[in-house]
């Protein structure tokens, strides 16, 4: 069932995702690819309403900050007043710009910063009360559109979500991201299913994906079911008190997940009572039976060790 499962995003565990602010991996260049094709297919995926520019220069800050302290061997950022010069050594840029000037950067500066950052990005602003998602780059999601929810509160784009209003989650959970402090982000985890490692899971394109899930069969659940973590985190921005949630994407399959006797045993319990509202909304109705019964004999009833890491 759902919870309000946020914490302190602070560093945890060397060599795990959570040991740097911005997880950069061996998917990095790929998934950057990636993000390109997608975009260059729908520019749509990415937009920002013309308010949100200093949100846009606050996020290329964080993250150039961030990559430049966690990953000094991939990316360099030196600054001479407001002239920047960031070298990002994977994806062969070195480039010197003006900051605040978005002329001197070949996109906007959310755009231009998240085409070199894995993971979704949605930068809300912040008034009334509420948080209003007013710009984004979304091409790895699970099956939700920015050019649908761009301009919606956070109880309208949450509107979908089975359950959870009913249990209040929402309202505290707005209550906290509010309240979040510059230099204090938060994090949590989300998840679904999908078949095959596909990023890009969009509406826009479930003609190409959605009948993947007809295809799972008891036989090859190991290989084409994939559970889908989704690591998202809140960031106060500091100019234009907006927020920016990343929503970074991992994908694993049953198979290798079932390497990890732990979490095999744990996927089984929480598939097998899952309501099914929540089998429904995530999309595991056609395949979740067969999943479950692959699973089973990672479960013979035993306790696991607290924590999501492998004993
Ligand atoms: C401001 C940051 C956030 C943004 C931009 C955001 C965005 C979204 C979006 C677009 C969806 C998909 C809705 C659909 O079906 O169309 C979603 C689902 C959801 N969100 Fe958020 N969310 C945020 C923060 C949170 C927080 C803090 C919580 C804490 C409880 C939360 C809980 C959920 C849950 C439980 C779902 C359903 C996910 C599933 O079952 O797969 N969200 N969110």
């Amino acid at each position: 069932m759902y919870a309000v499962n946020l914490e302190p995003h602070t560093p945890v565990k060397k060599g795990s995702v959570f040991e740097f602010p911005f997880d950069v991996d061996e998917h990095y260049v790929s998934e950057m690819k990636d993000r390109a094709l997608v975009l260059d297919e729908d520019p749509l995926r990415c937009q920002s309403l013309p308010h949100m520019e200093a949100a846009g220069w606050d996020t290329l800050e964080l993250i150039m900050e961030s990559k430049a302290a966690a990953y000094p061997e991939h990316f360099s950022l030196s600054k001479d007043g407001d002239k920047w010069r960031w070298i990002n050594r994977p994806m062969g840029i070195d480039d010197t710009f003006i900051f605040g000037n978005t002329s001197t950067l070949p996109y906007g500066p959310m755009e231009y910063i998240t085409r070199q950052a894995q993971g979704d990005f949605a930068v809300l602003d912040q008034r009334d009360g509420n948080l209003w998602m007013d710009a984004g780059i979304v091409t790895t999601q699970a099956d939700w559109s920015l050019d649908f929810d761009i301009g919606m509160n956070f109880f309208e784009w949450h509107a979908p979500v089975p359950l959870a209003h009913e249990l209040g989650i929402f309202k505290r959970a707005l209550k906290f991201l509010l309240n979040v402090q510059h230099g204090k982000p938060a994090r949590r985890l989300n998840w679904t299913m999908t078949i095959n490692p596909r990023l890009d899971t969009s509406p826009e394109n479930y003609h190409k994906w959605g009948k993947d899930r007809l295809t799972v069969t008891p036989e090859n659940v190991g290989e084409k079911v994939y559970l889908r973590v989704e690591l998202q985190t809140f960031w106060r921005l500091p100019r234009s008190n907006g927020l920016l949630f990343p929503i970074r994407c991992y994908l694993i399959s049953m198979e290798e997940l079932s390497s990890i006797p732990k979490w095999g045993c744990r996927l089984h319990r929480v598939l097998g009572s899952l309501p099914q509202e929540l089998r429904d909304y995530k999309g595991l109705t056609s395949y979740i039976d067969d999943t479950v019964a692959w699973l089973s004999k990672f479960d013979q009833g035993q306790e696991t060790s607290p924590g999501t890491f492998p004993d």
